[in-house]
This record gives structure tokens, sequence and C-alpha cells, in this order.
């Protein structure tokens, strides 16, 4: 049993080294695509809480409201609710709920940065089409879900300017990780 174990580890193991090594050989199993220079610039964000890193662009609640609706609410939700069958979490509710017994992780309850809401949604979302939103588009589309988490008023606008002001729920429910060799990430 021991013996099947670990080779099975190993297994995988070279399995993993194997796929690491794809890109050089994508054509040659015909398996996945090389993306090109400009499929990578449509997901190419990196939007620190400051603000730094975030695009030009903008959009309110009002614009976002039919992307949501178009682009998201099939997987979290008519209300942003969730929809556990598409795996999409819930975007919103559950504050003041962290380090409860019923505590429940969303962007209202739990992320303590604004912009990390662009930035996700940027590189990731719509989760079978990432990349189809425009900058202004994506502005909407968070303002809408901060909104619905009652974050910002309706007529906020966000842009590159006033979303890493935005006052988080929880933005003091972390602690900065003393251990040195994580400082770069600081
Ligand atoms: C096809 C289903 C689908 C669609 C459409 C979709 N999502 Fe998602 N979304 C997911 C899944 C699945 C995850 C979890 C991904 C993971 O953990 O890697 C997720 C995660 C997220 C998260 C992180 C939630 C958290 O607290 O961890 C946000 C924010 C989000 N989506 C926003 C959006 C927005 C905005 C749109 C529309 C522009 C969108 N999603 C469209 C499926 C979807």
């Amino acid at each position: 049993m021991l013996i099947h174990w670990s080779k099975t580890v190993i297994l995988a193991g070279s399995l993993v080294a194997f796929i690491a090594a794809a890109p050089a050989s994508a054509q040659k199993f015909n398996f996945g695509t090389t993306p090109s220079a400009e499929e990578i610039a449509k997901i190419d964000i990196d939007a620190m809480p400051d603000g730094r890193g975030l695009p030009p662009g903008s959009g309110t609640p009002a614009m976002g409201k039919n992307i949501y609706a178009n682009s998201c609410a099939a997987c979290h939700g008519v209300n942003l609710e969730g929809v556990s069958a598409a795996g999409g979490a819930a975007l919103v509710g559950g504050r003041g709920s962290i380090g409860t017994p019923k505590t429940k992780k969303t962007v209202e309850s739990y992320w303590p940065y604004a912009s990390t809401l662009f930035d996700y949604v940027r590189r990731a979302m719509p989760f079978d089409k990432p990349g189809s939103l425009s900058n202004d588009e994506i502005y909407a589309v968070s303002a809408y879900i901060l909104n619905k988490g009652k974050i910002i008023g309706d007529k906020d606008v966000m842009n590159a300017k006033t979303l890493p002001k935005v006052d988080m729920p929880n933005k003091d429910g972390f602690i900065p990780d003393p251990r040195p060799d994580v400082f770069n990430y600081r």
C-alpha cells in the first residue's frame, strides 16, 4: 500500500514538472494555446491599495447595474447572494460576521481594500470570459457591488482616485505579517 502511494506521489510530481514546461510544448501536445501579448494585456493589472496601477476610466453604480445583470448575476445571484451550483460566492452581506461562528466572507464583510475588487475582476471575471470587460465597465460593476454592499452611495463615481479612498468595513480586520521573509509583499 505504502509503496503504491509513494509511486503515485512521484508520478504526480513529474506531471507537475511536465505541465510547467508546457509553453514550449503547447503545440506538440495539442493542448492549450500560448497567449498572445494582446490577450495578456487584457487581463494585465497590478492595482495597489493606494491606487497605484489603477488605469484611467470611471463608472457609477447605475452604469454597473446592467453589466452585473448580463455578466455576473448568473453565477453570483440577482441580489449578489451567490449561486452555489455555479460556484459564485455571495459578494455582499455578512458584515460584522468575521471571527464569529457564522463567519461569512464577502467583498462587503471581508475585503480590506476596494482596489482589489477592480484588480480581481479585471484579471479573473467573468469567470468564463476574463478580459472581456473594458476598464469603464469594471469601474462601473465595482461601483455597483460596493453600492449594493452599502459601502458607497448611489451617485458615487469610481475611478483611479476615488476607489482607493473607499472606506471598506473590514479594513482594520488584518494585521501586517511580521515574518522577515515576507517583507517583499508588504
Ligand atoms: C460563470 C460563473 C461566473 C461569472 C459569470 C462570474 N463569476 Fe465571479 N466568481 C465565480 C467563481 C467560480 C468564483 C471563485 C473563483 C475562485 O475562487 O477561483 C468567483 C469569484 C468572484 C469574486 C471573489 C469573491 C470572493 O469573495 O472570494 C468576485 C469579487 C467576483 N467573482 C466578481 C464577479 C463579477 C463582478 C462578475 C461579472 C463581471 C463575475 N464575478 C462573473 C464565477 C463567476
